[in-house]
């Protein structure tokens, strides 16, 4: 199944507009955004912001130091570490058009001197050796069949004593995935790995794990507190729903099942480069 399958999986040709409407219903003004008002769009992952800071929270990071976001998506993981980090950060992306959202919206939150994005598969990074002093990737390694590879080119932009933050979906035990989940339509385009496994192969290209996180409870918790309010207050204008399509409660219900069902457990992984 080639890469083209999975930026299909993620694109939809309407994205920028969807968001810039719903931006400007709320009364925002289009060219000069609060990036925290897209947090709750642009941060696609299990727990939005708050996994977000708790996952950069171990990266020690400070003004200037170079990071590398790997699958970077709408941008919000790297726009919130250039403002909270004052870090100079590059965002890639195997799809096109987060990469074209990204830069877009980056641009109008007044960031663009501190964060930019590329097109490329993280397998064959497009930067040369030892180009980052930190890389974090957060729910991407499900999209890549050959970790090797993705962890040998993350090793090889990184500099010695580098850090890595992980922040995956993993496969913790035996049971079916009902699919779509918010990643893939199918199993054709899921390569979900166990942490054991993933410990083997990041201690193979020299990126050892010093600290593990199973955030299976906080997952869990995360996903039920977003139902609820949806629930309770319905879609909200701004949110993930406009970037899922289709079938966005499908793909929720789908992944909450497999974590309650301890199938699947989002992992942090901090990594060291050696
Ligand atoms: C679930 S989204 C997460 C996006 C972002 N990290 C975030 O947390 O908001 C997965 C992202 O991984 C990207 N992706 C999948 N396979 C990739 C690859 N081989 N190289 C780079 N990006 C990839 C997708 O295009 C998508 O943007």
């Amino acid at each position: 199944m080639s890469e083209q399958n999975i930026a299909d999986h993620y694109s939809q040709g309407q994205l920028e507009r969807k968001i810039l409407n719903a931006l400007i219903t709320l009364g925002a003004d289009p060219e000069h955004l609060d990036p925290d008002q897209l947090a709750t769009v642009d941060e696609f992952h299990i727990g939005g912001r708050k996994a977000t800071v708790e996952l950069l929270d171990q990266l020690e990071l400070r003004p200037a130091l170079r990071v590398l976001d790997v699958g970077s998506g709408l941008g919000g993981t790297a726009r919130y570490l250039a403002r909270r980090h004052g870090v100079e950060v590059t965002g890639v992306d195997l799809t096109a058009e987060y990469v074209e959202v990204a830069t877009s919206l980056t641009r109008r939150a007044g960031l663009a001197e501190l964060v930019q994005f590329r097109q490329a598969s993280a397998t064959t990074l497009p930067f040369s050796d030892g180009s980052f002093d930190r890389v974090c990737m957060l729910h991407v390694g499900m999209n890549i069949a050959d970790k090797a590879a993705l962890f040998a080119e993350i090793r090889r932009v990184l500099v010695v004593g580098g850090g890595l933050g992980i922040y995956d979906l993993m496969r913790v035990g035996p049971g079916e995935i009902t699919y779509p989940v918010p990643w893939a339509g199918s199993s054709a385009t899921s390569f979900l790995m166990e942490p054991q496994r993933y410990r083997e192969l990041l201690a193979q290209a020299r990126l050892p794990v010093q600290v593990e996180r199973d955030r299976r409870g906080f997952g869990i918790e995360a996903l039920h507190e977003v139902r609820a309010r949806v629930a309770r207050d319905g879609l909200p204008a701004l949110g993930l729903h406009l970037v899922m399509v289709p079938d966005p409660a499908l793909k929720i219900a789908n992944m909450l099942n497999s974590l309650e069902r301890a199938v699947l457990a989002p992992t942090e992984m901090i990594c060291l480069a050696q």
